[in-house]
């Protein structure tokens, strides 16, 4: 099976009226390839004009997505947005478990299920992220840490049909430091082996994992080259214009 390339652009806590319009608008008008899913995530403030103005449909396969969203449908979460709301917005996806949001805002792997499990029963697809600090990574604990991060997702969700992972390793976010193609191979595999082993071999073999940390036009192709990358999670180059060559790195 062939898995379709997956590229999401995580802008995080950065732009402006006037700068996400000149992204989506560069986005809109570049050559993209069609065979590439992508997927662009505004700070909250900015999704539903990032969503009224990207090129969903057409050549240009679009969309966006939230940075996050929290586990309840609706109540007293001063701050929080759900993703009864983000289908009420008509936003499709969401990255959930993202390393900042783990290390900074304190989301537990069973919290991150439960955001999981409650954008899945709106039917919003989730890029849910996974990925080790180097202090795990230099105590040879990288596998170890990631699948306990995959299994609290596992025992809650049987269908990942809707899932991208992103194996994003801690020390290569926001660093410069990416991980080797040989590196984001081996853990992208050992994801794989895990999904076929906890869940099904259909899921394995269908479920797209793209790498991210410290991507960049000059280093895609050889990382997106890899026979279980499927694709990246972007940061920091996906408010830069070269953040196209990272989309078309499949090409
Ligand atoms: O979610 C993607 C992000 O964590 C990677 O950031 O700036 O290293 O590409 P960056």
């Amino acid at each position: 099976m062939s898995r379709r390339f997956f590229v999401g652009g995580n802008f995080k806590m950065n732009g402006s009226c006037d700068s996400l319009k000149a992204i989506v608008e560069n986005l809109n008008n570049a050559d993209l390839d069609p065979q590439t899913e992508v997927v662009v995530a505004p700070p909250t403030l900015y999704i539903c004009n990032v969503r009224d103005h990207i090129k969903s449909g057409g050549k240009a396969n679009l969309a966006v997505a939230a940075q996050n969203c929290y586990s309840a449908s609706s109540g007293a979460y001063t701050g929080e947005i759900s993703a009864q709301q983000l289908k009420d917005v008509e936003v499709n996806w969401a990255i959930i478990g993202h390393s900042e949001r783990r290390t900074l805002f304190g989301d537990t792997d069973d919290l991150i299920a439960k955001k999981v499990e409650a954008c899945l029963a709106e039917k919003i697809k989730v890029i849910f992220c996974v990925g080790e600090t180097l202090e795990q990574r230099e105590a040879g604990k990288t596998l170890e840490v990631v699948e306990k991060q995959l299994a609290a997702v596992g025992e809650k969700v049987k269908d990942w049909s809707d899932i991208v992972v992103a194996y994003e390793p801690v020390w290569a976010i926001g660093t410069g430091k990416v991980a080797t193609a040989d590196q984001a191979q081996e853990v992208h595999k050992a994801i794989r082996e895990w999904l076929g082993k906890n869940l099904s071999s259909q899921t394995a073999e269908a479920t797209r994992i793209i790498y991210g940390g410290s991507v960049t036009a000059a280093n895609c192709k050889d990382i997106g080259s890899r026979p279980d990358v499927d694709g990246f999670l972007v940061g920091g180059a996906s408010l830069k214009p070269e953040f196209v060559q990272i989309v078309n790195a499949n090409k």
